[in-house]
């Protein structure tokens, strides 16, 4: 270990504040080499504060530095500033990063959502694209994306008691307010699925945007400010449990129970068509069943949905 790193090991154990004869003493160096460090380690971007006594490190809730995430630390990927962590955790991907590889930034410049919308980033929001490795068929594929909204939608319901509901696909509505979205990339090995790259934009400490549906933080909910590592170590936790041990059937079930999208009339939009009439079901695979006007059905398996 470096004489950084120790000094960095030392000061994150530590309740209260280590003084430079102290750190001196267990590095081995002189007080001026310590000084010299600490400065490396500020300009790094670890928030080390410096007092007569000593020097102790900052616990900031929101901080999401990578060494804030306790068993988390070696996949968090952390970015001051990206275009898209969609496009990081690709190129993260592509190169075998281990499963559960974390890439979050404080803001994205070009950040993106569904259908080539754009993702407004703005600071005080989550950002974060995990990579995920299911052993699954591809086309179970849709059915990570409608659990990771699941995972993230029972979080913001036991942690800060809002009344989180699923829209199809992905995304996340408090009282028809947009929360949440959720876009993901696959790549495939045949018929199996390579890598799912699920990428997360939870309106937080942020003002987000009009858009349709109109768009809510959960700081405007609740009134106060909310930590962002609470909420992606809690999803983090229980999501990689859910991949673990990857079960369609409760999937299927667990976003019925949640849902506000069966039972309307609705629009779909695919890009090329637009499919209207009631919402009746999703299938196995989660695509959406409607019972269109002349009583037919059909299934669409992504698109765009709008309430009527
Ligand atoms: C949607 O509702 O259209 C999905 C929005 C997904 C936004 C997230 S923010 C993190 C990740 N990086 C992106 O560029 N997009 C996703």
């Amino acid at each position: 270990m470096d004489p950084k790193q120790k000094i960095f090991k030392i000061l994150n154990q530590a309740d209260t504040v280590v003084s430079g004869e102290t750190l001196s003493a267990e590095l081995g160096i002189s007080r001026v080499s310590i000084w010299k460090h600490i400065k490396g380690l500020v300009q790094s971007g670890i928030p080390i504060v410096s007092s007569p006594k000593g020097y102790r490190m900052t616990r900031d809730p929101d901080s999401l530095m990578p060494w804030e995430f306790d068993v988390w630390q070696d996949r968090i990927h952390y970015f001051q500033e990206t275009a898209s962590t969609m496009d990081e955790a690709m190129a993260l991907a592509r190169k075998g990063c281990p499963d559960f590889t974390v890439v979050v930034a404080q803001r994205q410049t070009s950040g993106r959502g569904r259908m080539k919308r754009i993702w407004l980033s703005a600071d005080g929001g989550l950002y974060f694209t995990v990579v995920v490795r299911p052993e699954i068929p591809m086309i179970l594929a849709g059915l990570v994306n409608l659990a990771a909204a699941i995972d993230v939608a029972s979080l913001l319901r036991s942690l800060y008691q809002v009344d989180a509901r699923l829209k199809w696909p992905n995304d996340i509505l408090v009282n028809r307010h947009k929360i949440c979205g959720v876009l993901s990339q696959m790549e495939a090995e045949g018929d199996q699925v390579a890598h799912m790259n699920i990428g997360i934009g939870l309106n937080v400490n942020n003002a987000p945007e009009t858009e349709e549906p109109i768009a809510i933080s959960l700081k405007a909910l609740l009134g106060r400010p909310v930590p962002r590592r609470e909420i992606l170590v809690a999803f983090l936790d229980v999501f990689e449990k859910r991949i673990l041990t990857f079960d369609p059937l409760a999937v299927i079930e667990e976003w019925k129970s949640r849902n506000v999208t069966l039972g309307r009339q609705v629009r779909v939009f695919t890009g090329k068509d637009m499919v209207e009439g009631t919402a009746v079901d999703v299938d196995s695979y989660g695509g959406l069943i409607l019972r269109l006007a002349d009583g037919t059905r059909q299934t669409v398996m992504y698109g765009d949905c709008f309430h009527q």
